[in-house]
């Protein structure tokens, strides 16, 4: 006989099914065992009365134990009917039950929303802190809202494509994390901080709408809008301006709130735009927080922050980019920086996308032109050889035909976040890392056998840290 699932169990009244799912609560009252049982889709009561055969065994049974149980579905006499469960009209009246698994004691409370249990214990048993209804709701809106964007942006024509995990380093402002190479002794690879590359490569072979739910690897400090492993909304579209980007993306932002978390308000359509000089002068801040009632969880204030200067004076005196060096600069900038002129002045086409004062997303129309690129690389200190050796294969591909193009990512864990009100994305994310870099659960990072490092040709110098 096929599994009922429970909130499909009303609907068998004066039937026999077969349930599955997890113990999650027990109480003995008058040689009857009551418990609830749950699975993904509800909860119901189930009851032994001593007559039941499996009376004995349900009443050995511990919380969150998996359980298969055979029975008859029936009305729940007048006064016991449970208004606040969806199957509180009726009960199942137990003939018999199977046990998969017998659950030790819980480390903690699962029935909680967790925020009284320190955050190490959760992630230390992610798994469990996974079974609460907070975080799973968590997990349903973050599923709910990437189905959505990927119907959407197949509808408007884009494809999605995977880039690699194993590539080279490439300059978006964090560390690298690298990866010995076993066959190249010596050689590296780096995991990507975007797949900013690799998207502008597949609007040379002519794409045209890309888009990826894309993982990006930063070796940065993890705070609670940041995590070493993170996922963005990546995209990128060719023969287009600044505007149909910021477009195209505001009706996306504004579809999905209307269609997944419709009782969310945004408090202004079209999104207000400021200048980066505008935001610093008015707000001291380049992502500033616009809502006009901070105590309202369901008040969404998005807005763009544009113009900003393409490079600033790093702490060398030398320069270095803001945001991308693969951006265009403004049209009207493109001759400073063929001349190399007025270089602080130079504004770039980046455009940055903010949520309650978060940066959710940022892009940019491309330097598509490899002459003016290289400009940008060579503003940045960069020598011939090393532009070549660096970013040869960018302006070879650039060399044969490359459409105009821009595009966006979008920290997807944050925009996830805000909708959910979490004021971390590690909330979100279903197996975080700690604030120093670890995953709890399984021990990460780890050492690796001498063998490993020896075929590796790498030495460990230095103290290790014990941490
Ligand atoms: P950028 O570096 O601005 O742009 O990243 C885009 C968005 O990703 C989110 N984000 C993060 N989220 C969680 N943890 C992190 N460590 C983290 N770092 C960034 C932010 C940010 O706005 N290739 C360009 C995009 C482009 O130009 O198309 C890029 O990666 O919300």
């Amino acid at each position: 006989m096929e599994r009922v699932f429970i909130k499909d169990a009303p609907k068998n009244l004066g039937q026999k099914v077969r349930l599955m799912g997890w113990v999650n609560s027990l109480r003995e009252h008058g040689r009857v065992v009551f418990l609830d049982l749950r699975d993904r889709t509800g909860l119901v009561q189930v009851v032994f009365p001593e007559s039941s055969p499996d009376y004995e065994r349900a009443k050995k049974l511990t919380l969150e134990s998996t359980v298969l149980v055979w029975g008859q579905v029936q009305e729940r006499p007048g006064k016991a009917e449970n208004p606040n469960l969806t199957t509180g009209k009726i009960e199942i009246l137990a003939e018999s039950l199977t046990v998969f698994s017998l659950a030790q004691p819980l480390p903690f409370d699962t029935k909680t929303d967790g925020r009284e249990i320190s955050e190490e214990k959760r992630l230390q048993y992610r798994y469990l802190d996974l079974r609460r209804e907070r975080l799973k709701n968590n997990f349903l809106l973050r599923h709910q809202i990437i189905n959505f964007l990927r119907a959407f942006l197949t509808q408007e024509g884009f494809v999605e494509i995977e880039t690699p995990i194993l590539t080279k380093s490439t300059p978006e402002g964090a560390r690298d994390y690298i990866v010995p190479s076993r066959i190249q002794k010596g050689k590296f690879y780096a995991l990507p901080q975007s797949p900013q590359q690799y998207k502008q490569l597949l609007q040379v072979a002519g794409f045209e709408r890309y888009f990826q739910v894309a993982r990006c690897l930063r070796d940065e400090d993890p705070r609670a809008d940041r995590q070493p492993d993170f996922t963005q909304l990546d995209m990128e579209i060719s023969f287009v301006e600044r505007e149909d980007v910021m477009a195209l993306n505001e009706r996306l932002l504004i579809e999905i709130v209307r269609k997944i978390v419709p009782q969310k308000k945004i408090q202004e359509i079209p999104f207000p735009r400021l200048s980066f000089q505008e935001a610093r002068q008015k707000y001291q801040s380049d992502r500033p927080d616009l809502r006009r009632d901070k105590n309202d969880p369901n008040l969404l204030a998005f807005s763009w922050v544009v113009d900003f200067p393409f490079f600033e004076k790093d702490k060398q005196g030398g320069w270095t980019f803001t945001h991308n060096p693969f951006s265009a600069p403004q049209p009207e900038h493109l001759d400073w920086l063929m001349k190399k002129e007025n270089i602080g002045e130079i504004i770039t086409t980046q455009y940055d996308i903010v949520l309650n004062g978060f940066e959710i997303g940022g892009g940019s129309i491309r330097n598509h032109r490899p002459e003016a690129l290289k400009k940008v690389f060579e503003i940045l200190g960069r020598k011939e050889e090393d532009i070549e050796a660096n970013f040869g294969h960018m302006l070879k591909a650039f060399s044969y035909g490359c459409p105009p193009h821009g595009g966006i990512a979008w920290g997807l864990d944050r925009f996830v976040a805000l909708l959910a009100n979490e004021e971390s994305i590690r909330e979100v994310i279903a197996f975080p890392k700690t604030g120093d870099g670890r995953d709890l659960m399984m021990g990460v990072p780890s050492e690796v056998s001498p063998e490993q490092l020896r075929e590796l040709g790498i030495k460990i110098v230095g103290e290790k840290n014990e941490g």
